[in-house]
């Protein structure tokens, strides 16, 4: 009964909680303290008179917390290590040599490259395609030409007039003209005349072919290749390298293997 006649309303004005609540502690207290007197007496008034020392109390109680709270917080503020400075964070761009792909400056440096390998690759596959649709075109001399009229060769004579051009000597004797084809029947290399030795001396291996074009030295493994030689209808010689001729086939008996004048 005598804690329910105590006014804790008078106690809501302490602002810290803490204090507040001890301070309605203690007047619940001295309410008790006090009450068995004022029970006895029969008198409702004494709890009230004994408040107002508790409530002196309170405040005093209050202030001491709020003296030692305030030391308590200067202690920490004292005491407190000093924030740690500010130090500029690790360099975020990642050299791309060590394959740093994963800053944005790293990501778009590979986006570059990409790009570039792209490009040259299709270039290159563009080049490639234009060289496929337009194809070098090989001028090759003519396979059949006109040499020029029989008499315009001097008998026992190698003519060498058109070896760059056609390919063949064209070799004029008593009885009649050949055209030897210019290629080794080694490998292919362009022998050499030697008129001095009278014979088609082959640079690349040392095959030798008397003037006949019969091979007789180095690793030429058959004689030089007669190309087809007639008289053109205005008089002239013609050769024709389109049809040929070999001496181990027996086909140098045949007639247009030889012009026979
Ligand atoms: S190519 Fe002529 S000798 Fe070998």
């Amino acid at each position: 009964m005598a804690e329910e006649n105590v006014d804790l309303s008078e106690f809501d004005d302490i602002p810290d909680r803490v204090a507040r609540a001890k301070a309605k502690a203690e007047a619940m207290r001295a309410a008790k303290g006090g009450g068995a007197a004022p029970a006895s007496a029969g008198a409702g008034k004494a709890p009230a008179k004994k408040a107002a020392p508790a409530k002196k109390a309170a405040v005093t109680a209050a202030g001491r917390a709020a003296v030692a709270r305030e030391l308590t917080e200067r202690v920490i503020v004292q005491t407190s290590p000093a924030p740690p400075a500010i130090r500029p964070g690790p360099e975020r761009t990642q050299p791309l040599a060590e394959g740093g792909i994963t800053t944005r400056r790293g990501f778009f440096s590979w986006l570059t490259l990409a790009w570039v390998a792209f490009a040259s690759a299709s270039a290159a596959g563009l080049t490639a395609m234009g060289r496929f649709m337009f194809p070098n075109v090989l001028f090759e001399p003519p396979q059949s030409f006109k040499i020029g009229f029989p008499d315009e060769f001097d008998v026992g004579n190698v003519d060498t007039r058109f070896t760059d051009k056609f390919g063949v000597w064209v070799v004029r004797n008593t009885s009649g003209m050949y055209a030897l084809i210019s290629v080794c029947t080694h490998l292919g290399c362009t022998p050499n005349w030697l008129s001095g030795e009278s014979k088609f001396k082959c640079p690349c291996h040392g095959s030798g072919f008397y003037v006949s074009g019969i091979n007789f030295e180095g690793p030429a493994p058959r004689p030089l290749e007669r190309a087809r030689i007639v008289l053109a209808e205005d008089g002239q010689v013609l050769v024709d390298k389109t049809q040929k001729f070999q001496y181990e086939k027996g086909q140098w008996d045949l007639p247009d293997s030889f012009l026979r004048i």
